[in-house]
């Protein structure tokens, strides 16, 4: 299948550091005389085979050990940015986990500058935005000095997120920080129901008051929640490449993303860190549609739910909107009739 058998993406749900793919984090290994953090890299690619998020998180973050400096922040977002461009991808809000460099003395300015210096010279026609996101399985304090830092610097940003091991982290433990970030006038997002519990959806909605949800696929497991989301059309960044391989669902066949737009759920498809899960956003819509049996009318629906989840202005919603209609068009007209 070429990339216009997927429709033009809009990629809510990468976080940047996930599309380190292998080879570069073998060069940049080499580059900045850091030692690869396996034997080599078939050592490394054997250990893709995750049992669950925690799992994968030690390997995601052991790998950046190879991200040091501004230029190896751009080298990755430019790399990110060729390969989504080749997959049709029109606007991406990537996000980046600041608190992961800083813990190892990596500055805050080194990992800004590279990656919005790169996202500033993006491929012709596409737009971009940076999420910078918390990680829930570190004190609050620390956010708050993040947020603070963030809002200092002079580089520009759409919102915050939250992210890392979800269970036992629920997003009500970040009131505070999402209460500031919002009076700084930020757009909110925030992984909930990934492994954690439907109920951690409630909670980033009425306490944290985020936007959209980032997975929300547990949300299936409370049928009030359901209906509240379809009435209120609150965005889902779904990542069905990822659940099949943090386990959070057994196959492609299996995965809720049927249910969940039966449901008149506002589902979108996306990659979350296409490097470890084999795919990026366009294999995502390819596999899903294939694995699900969806249908062309289907495939729309998720290409325009993520155009409408966009954090953008009405005039690039609208050339969006324009263009998932012309590739629907083109598409329905190529196809033979029956
Ligand atoms: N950080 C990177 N990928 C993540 C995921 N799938 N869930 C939570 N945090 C993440
Ligand atoms: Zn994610």
């Amino acid at each position: 299948m070429s990339a216009q058998d997927t429709p033009p993406a809009v990629e809510l749900h990468v976080h940047v550091e996930g599309t380190l793919e292998p080879e570069l984090i073998g060069e940049l290994a080499d580059r900045g005389g850091v030692a690869l953090p396996s034997a080599d890299l078939d050592d490394l690619r054997a250990r893709y085979a995750f049992t669950d998020l925690g799992h994968f998180l030690d390997l995601y973050y052991a790998n950046m050990a190879v991200l040091r400096t501004a230029e190896d922040f751009a080298a990755m977002t430019r790399a990110y940015l060729e390969r989504a461009a080749e997959g049709g991808v029109r606007h991406v809000e990537l996000f980046v986990d600041p608190q992961a460099h800083l813990a190892r003395g990596v500055p805050l300015e080194a990992v800004l500058e590279g990656v919005a210096g790169a996202l500033a010279a993006a491929p012709v026609g596409m737009t971009t935005g940076l999420i910078p996101c918390f990680l829930r399985d570190r004190p609050v304090a620390e956010a708050l000095e993040v947020l603070d830092a963030l809002v200092r610097s002079d580089v520009a940003f759409l919102g915050v997120g939250l992210d890392s091991a979800e269970v036992g982290h629920p997003p009500s433990d970040f009131a505070e920080v999402y209460a500031r970030a919002r009076a700084e006038g930020l757009r909110l997002v925030a992984h909930a129901g990934e492994e954690g519990p439907a109920a951690y959806v409630t909670e980033a909605l009425d306490v944290l008051g985020v936007e959209r949800i980032d997975h929300g696929i547990r949300s299936l497991d409370d049928p009030a929640l359901v209906r509240r989301l379809a009435e209120a059309a609150v965005p889902l960044t779904v990542c069905p490449l990822s659940n099949v391989r943090l386990r959070a669902v057994d196959t492609l066949a299996d995965h809720p993303l049927a249910r969940m737009l039966d449901a008149g759920l506002a589902v979108s498809v996306h990659s979350d860190d296409p490097a470890y899960f084999g795919g990026y956003v366009d294999d995502n819509h390819r596999a899903v549609a294939e694995a699900l049996e969806l249908s062309p009318d289907q495939v729309r629906t998720l290409a325009e739910n993520a155009v409408e989840a966009a954090f953008v202005d009405d005039a690039r919603r609208a050339e969006l909107r324009a263009e998932v209609a012309a590739w629907a068009a083109g598409r329905d007209g190529a196809r033979p009739s029956s």
